[in-house]
């Protein structure tokens, strides 16, 4: 069968290895400032290689996305057929917040200069034009493990299977080699999530602690996170790519997980989002909601790499 997807220079870098450091930057494109975020998208590329040539062990991967009214604003002609506004979610116990975002920029390196580094090289560029809304700063905390402690992106699908997870294919000619992203920062309350027992905790994951060893189907309780974000249809598993990280600010008091999943069919994660806060069968919602906020929510497409070098027009006036 051939590779779904086509040829793997002009895709970004969606799906790369875990690194050590992660900047995420949500901002909005103020009015009058497509003109120049449409100058810098050739830029993107340019700088991460400026960069990634000197350091080249660094594993940098710079990722652009585009909301989806900033993708009428800026570009012409065909749009991505499933990019929508994040989903607002209320449900009986917990809320997903849909927040501003134009513009996301997911930036990965083994190092926190380099991703500061290509940060600024691309603000600075952007002059006023982009407000950052949401910054934060990730980390990989100790074997991999989200502040709660749970070892977080262990089942992520590698390889072939998480391009065919992430990236759209051949059956989408126009955007084939983009991939649909969700993000969600989410704060967890850490007084509440150490009171509970070891045990207590796992369940509400549906893997053990210390060995990140799963629970067996039957053992999984309905509410775990396990259980609502495993979803199957006609008999097979669908996946997504995830590359979560940890972050806090003792001044503030916050610490959170900074959740950001790449789908090549974004009904995947909105599907694993209602599962969540809507409950699904005897699971009335995920417990880690219990102990996580979602205090962001928004949904970008990220384009080929080689729409950035060249996009199409901008879009006319519009009419009346
Ligand atoms: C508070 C935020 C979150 C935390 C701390 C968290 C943590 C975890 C952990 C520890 C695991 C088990 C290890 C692994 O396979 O990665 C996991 C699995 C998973 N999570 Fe999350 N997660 C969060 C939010 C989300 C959200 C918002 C989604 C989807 C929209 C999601 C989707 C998944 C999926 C698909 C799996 C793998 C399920 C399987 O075993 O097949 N997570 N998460």
């Amino acid at each position: 069968m051939p590779d779904p997807v086509p040829d793997p220079v002009s895709v970004q870098p969606v799906v790369a290895p875990v690194t050590s450091a992660a900047l995420f930057l949500v901002g909005t494109v103020e009015p009058g400032g497509e003109k120049a975020v449409r100058d810098v998208l050739p830029d993107l590329a340019a700088v991460a290689r400026s960069l990634g040539f000197r350091y080249p062990d660094a594993g940098l991967a710079c990722v652009a996305g585009f909301g989806s009214s900033a993708w009428d604003r800026l570009f012409s002609g065909k749009r991505p057929p499933h990019l929508r506004p994040f989903p607002e979610l209320r449900g009986p116990r917990h809320h997903a917040p849909s927040t501003p975002g134009d513009i996301l920029l997911h930036i990965r390196a083994d190092r926190a200069d380099l991703c500061f580094a290509w940060a600024a090289q691309l603000l600075d560029k952007l002059g006023g034009a982009v407000r950052i809304v949401d910054e934060t700063h990730g980390f990989r905390y100790l074997d991999h493990r989200d502040l709660l402690g749970f070892v977080d992106g262990t089942a992520n699908p590698v390889g072939g299977a998480a391009r065919e997870a992430a990236i759209v294919g051949a059956d989408d000619p126009d955007f084939e080699g983009g991939s649909y992203v969700v993000v969600q920062k989410y704060l967890h309350d850490l007084t509440s999530w150490n009171a509970l027992t070891v045990e207590e905790q796992e369940r509400v994951i549906g893997r053990t602690k210390l060995d990140d060893v799963e629970f067996p189907d039957d053992e999984k309780a309905a509410d775990s996170h396990l259980a609502l974000n495993t979803i199957v249809e006609n008999g097979a598993e669908r996946d997504i790519v995830r590359a979560n990280m940890p972050f806090g600010s003792f001044e503030q008091g916050e610490f959170g997980t900074y959740y950001i999943g790449y789908a090549a069919d974004p009904g995947v994660t909105e599907q694993m989002l209602r599962n969540m806060f809507l409950g699904k069968g005897a699971g009335s919602h995920d417990r880690i909601l219990d102990f996580s906020t979602a205090v962001t929510g928004s949904s970008f497409f990220a384009p080929r790499a080689d729409f950035l070098d060249s996009p199409p027009p901008p879009p006319g006036p519009r009419a009346g």
